[in-house]
């Protein structure tokens, strides 16, 4: 049989924290009871998700109540079940104002971050990120916000998102403290991360990407704007490999070298079983390659 891509094994955070290959993150947690919310935290971690991903902007659409509304959820959830916190690696981010839009000031990111915790009830995160880049702050600015929260104890690693392979190495080259990964966008209907350098820059520097919208959300399961011959390829490894689409879309992801997490954000139990088994399942060269022409609508040389 061909070799298999899809990497199942847990992801370095960092020099001491290990997570799983799927993570869930916490964009569309509005609209659903705490309750609802607590049993989808648990659920995922039974499963071996144990990155969840919030950011202060979270709350301003998908029918949430406005900024800072699904780190506040999480708090919530985090009061009525005191056992989940300490079993997830937590991440969440700042840096987006609407209207601004963007801040990574030291002053401005180290008080978004202390007011993160607050609305999340904890003492602290394993992982902050700039959630999108200020052109318009030099990387020392950053460098500084992020040594002041490591060095009180608040975050214990740092990262970014949707920052330009420039733009990461600028701030490598000045910060301090450990910066171990970069959020870009990153599935079969999304391809630049794979051509622009942001997974070859984590594979050089032992960054760990975090692909966000791993089903481009939710379009490789409606369709929505993707070639009918990726749909046809999904579909037909998924026949084979008897499981579902958005299985093999996140079976897609984890089967770069970069060894990326998807970040996944279903807020349905039966659909997140049902990504799990992405690590379950055999893809291959010729498979992943069919993706990618399908996707790109052209063939490789
Ligand atoms: N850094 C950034 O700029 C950025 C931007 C966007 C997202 N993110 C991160 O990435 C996370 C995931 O983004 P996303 O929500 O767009 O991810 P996604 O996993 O690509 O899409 C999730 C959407 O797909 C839908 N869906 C429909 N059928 C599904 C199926 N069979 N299985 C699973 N999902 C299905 C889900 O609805 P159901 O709930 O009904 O399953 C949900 O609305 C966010 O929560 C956030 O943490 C980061």
């Amino acid at each position: 049989m061909s070799e298999n891509l899809v990497s199942s094994a847990q992801r370095q955070l960092g020099a001491t924290v290990e997570v799983g290959p799927i993570a869930l993150g916490c964009w569309r947690f509005t609209g659903t009871s705490d309750a609802d919310n607590a049993r989808l935290i648990a659920e995922a971690l039974d499963l071996g998700i144990n990155l969840v991903d919030n950011a202060d902007v979270y709350g301003l659409d998908w029918g949430g109540s406005g900024f800072g509304a699904c780190e506040e959820a999480l708090g919530r959830v985090f009061k009525l079940d005191t056992s989940l916190r300490d079993r997830i690696a937590l991440a969440t981010k700042g840096g987006i104002i609407p209207g601004v839009p963007y801040n990574s000031s030291a002053k401005y990111l180290v008080e978004a971050c202390e007011k993160s915790l607050q609305r999340m009830n904890v003492e602290h995160v394993e992982l902050y990120q700039v959630h999108r880049p200020d052109l318009f702050t030099h990387p020392d600015e950053v460098a500084t916000a992020f040594s002041s929260l490591h060095d009180r104890g608040l975050v214990l690693m740092f990262g970014v998102s949707n920052y330009t392979t420039a733009q990461t190495r600028a701030l490598l080259a000045r910060a301090h403290v450990p910066l171990v990964s970069t959020q870009p966008e990153f599935s079969c209907a999304e391809l630049t991360a794979i051509r622009d350098g942001t997974l070859d820059l984590c594979i050089e520097a032992g960054m760990t990407p975090l692909a966000w919208s791993p089903l481009a959300g939710g379009r490789v399961i409606s369709g929505e704007g993707l070639r009918p011959e990726l749909i046809a390829v999904l579909d037909e490894v998924a026949e084979r490999e008897k499981v579902s689409r958005a299985a093999v879309a996140v079976a897609f992801v984890l089967s770069h070298p970069a060894d990326a997490v998807a970040i996944v954000g279903t807020q349905d139990l039966r659909h997140l079983a049902e990504i799990t088994m992405a690590t379950s399942i055999h893809v291959t060269r010729t498979d992943v390659y069919r993706i990618v022409e399908a996707s790109e609508g052209k063939k490789l040389p």
